[in-house]
């Protein structure tokens, strides 16, 4: 079973790929860091704890950095709802029982890639600030490190400014310092995650579980397909759990071969990725990036897993 570490800013899409690896047989979850990105680094926490319990998972949790890099925290409670995490009835209830590990992010990850025999797949879906700092303390583990699948950026327009994503948006030099690390990278971006459309009709059919808690993440993704607009739920695109679904059905999914960069200076592009794709340009490409996906099958394969991880917990 291929080894993965988590790290996310657990807001509904992060929740998601909880439930879709952690219920997965194909791979082995050592842990997940939270990092501040959506919401603070308390609430991406407790959000965190809470999925884990709820799915009954045994992953360990571990608090990571509360701060970016090189700027203050851009939180977007404003549009995802209170805690990172809106409803439209029932709310993601606080972990009842779970509680995070004593050490730190920044120290699991580096004790676990001391420790692993098998190079870790880091599965990244928020800002990537706890494996920027992991990267300069330790450059000398990144060899560890089989590759690092990322939600974030996008090969064309951003969602957070017209130039920039959010997790890119959040910290910028932190996924510049990623880059530079010289890790094998996977970028899921913008222009691959709006191929997958997450649909009202995925959350009748997560509703019809007819659990308590699969009424709550029906709830929760109520909320998320009226981001948008809060009158009327419509499709939305399923950021986070394309590039975690990559680890189960890579199938699904053409990448290129290029190089990767961000924006870090630009008054109106702050946090904009670049994708180098010219062959004249690209003698030593640093990253793939993701460019299409069969978007129907991922989504509802994701959503599948995702009714199969609530029944389980029936
Ligand atoms: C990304 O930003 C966050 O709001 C989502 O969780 C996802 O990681 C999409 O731009
Ligand atoms: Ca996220």
């Amino acid at each position: 079973m291929r080894k993965i570490w988590m790290d996310c800013d657990t807001g509904f899409d992060d929740l998601v790929c909880i439930a879709l690896l952690g219920h997965s047989s194909e791979v082995d979850i050592v842990g997940i860091s939270t990092v501040v990105g959506n919401t603070s680094l308390d609430w991406t926490t407790s959000n965190t704890l809470s999925a884990v319990e709820n799915f009954g998972f045994d992953i360990p949790v571990y608090r990571g950095c509360a701060k970016p890099l090189a700027q203050e925290p851009c939180t977007i409670e404003g549009l995802l709802g209170a805690g990172g995490m809106g409803t439209i009835n029932r709310p993601l209830p606080a972990p009842a029982k779970r509680t995070p590990e004593q050490e730190n992010a920044v120290s699991a990850l580096i004790r676990t890639l001391e420790e692993t025999e098998e190079p870790l797949t880091i599965l990244a879906t928020g800002p990537m600030t706890n494996l920027a700092v992991v990267a300069i303390l330790r450059p000398d583990l990144m060899e560890k490190i089989a590759e690092v699948v990322f939600m974030g950026g996008s090969y064309g327009f951003g969602n957070h400014t017209t130039a920039a994503e959010f997790n890119t948006f959040a910290d910028p030099e932190a996924l510049d310092t990623v880059i530079r690390a010289g890790i094998p990278l996977k970028m899921f971006g913008l222009n691959l995650t709006n191929q997958v459309q997450i649909t009202p009709e995925h959350a009748d059919q997560i509703r019809a579980v007819g659990s308590e808690f699969a009424e709550v993440v029906a709830d929760l993704l109520e909320k998320y397909l009226r981001i948008r607009d809060p009158e009327k739920s419509q499709p939305m695109a399923l950021h986070d759990p394309s590039a975690a679904a990559y680890l189960l059905w890579p199938e699904l999914f053409e990448l290129q071969e290029g190089i990767l960069s961000v924006e870090l200076h630009g008054t109106k592009a702050r946090g904009a990725t670049f994708c180098e794709f010219r062959p004249k340009r690209i003698d030593t490409p640093n990253a793939k990036i993701a460019m299409r996906a069969k978007g129907d099958d991922v989504a509802n394969r994701v959503v599948s897993q995702v009714i199969d991880a609530l029944k389980a917990v029936q």
